[in-house]
């Protein structure tokens, strides 16, 4: 795997090593891997002939707390491992600088409308608007034909679809893979390193509640559900952020379970100071 830091001898690289032939497979990290990221990188390698490129980058403009950002974790050494073994071809490792030459200031932001207001966007104001900023910078960069994104962020991946429709002709085609759990449901995380262990026994009660949702489709109302959930929650220590349920195309949110139509159930909660997301489709 080569390491590369550097926006232009990534871009000569690519154009050297591609020829304009082989097809860019990219899957954007910020860091701290684990088996999920592996996963996304072991489809990008399903792929004949791609180039496989990773990047990592903790991205300053989509924290909405500075706690959060000067906590998320780092482990580069571990991570090239990861990588290395995964088959990974290039490791796009850049500085704040590279990134963001003019200064953070100066990178076009998207306006990504109702995806921005509800859930994810309504509890981390311009987190959307920074990771609009990264991508559509990484992606200028990088220039792939594949995009590789986890499920576990349901609505970065809408965020990023609907991007894509604003940067138009980019020829990006997005590839959403599944999310990787540990044994007791717990969707991998970077920052599940920052539970203590009661915690993480503790943490997985986040999946149990949206196999609940799942499970009880046709048997009760989903705001009955709801409330169990939330009250399961706050009864394990949690601080519920939102137990809601869309619809899985454009996330609308839904009082309801909805008879034929695809459904996602979202959750976000925080445990001490560590904040969980995850999902499940219906
Ligand atoms: P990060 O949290 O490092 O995640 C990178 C990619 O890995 C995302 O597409 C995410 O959905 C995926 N991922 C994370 N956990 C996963 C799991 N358990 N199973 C499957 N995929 C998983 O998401 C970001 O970084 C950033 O916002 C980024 C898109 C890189 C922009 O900065």
């Amino acid at each position: 795997m080569v390491i590369i830091k550097n926006t232009g001898e990534l871009r000569q690289y690519l154009a050297y090593e591609g020829h304009g032939k082989r097809d860019i497979c990219f899957v954007p990290t910020m860091g701290a891997l684990h088996a999920g990221h592996g996963f996304l990188v072991k489809k990008a390698k399903e792929k004949q002939d791609a180039l496989v490129v990773c990047s990592i980058f903790v991205n300053p403009t989509q924290f909405n707390e500075k706690s959060d950002f000067d906590k998320y974790p780092v482990s580069v050494e571990a991570d090239i491992d990861l990588l290395t073994n995964m088959g990974c071809d290039v490791l796009f490792l850049p500085t704040v600088e590279e990134m963001y030459p003019g200064g953070t200031d100066k990178v076009p932001s998207y306006d990504f409308g109702y995806l921005d207001t509800i859930l994810e966007g309504a509890q981390r104001p311009g987190h959307f608007k920074g990771v609009g900023q990264v991508v559509g910078r990484l992606l200028e960069i990088v220039k792939p034909q594949y995009l590789y994104l986890g499920q576990k962020d349901y609505q970065q991946c809408m965020v990023i679809k609907k991007l894509l429709s604003i940067i138009s002709n980019t020829g990006v085609n997005i590839i959403i893979c599944d999310t990787v759990r540990e044994a007791d449901g717990l969707a991998m995380s970077s920052r599940n390193r920052r539970l203590t262990a009661p915690q993480r026994i503790t943490a997985a009660a986040i999946y149990q509640c949206l196999v609940s949702i799942q499970g009880k489709h046709h048997a009760a109302r989903f705001e009955v559900v709801q409330k169990e959930c939330i009250e399961l929650l706050k009864d394990k220590g949690f601080e519920p952020e939102y137990v809601a349920l869309a619809d899985a195309r454009d996330l609308t949110l839904l009082d309801n379970y909805q008879p034929d139509i695809p459904m996602v159930a979202l959750i976000a909660a925080r445990i001490g100071d560590v904040r969980l997301i995850d999902n499940k489709l219906l």
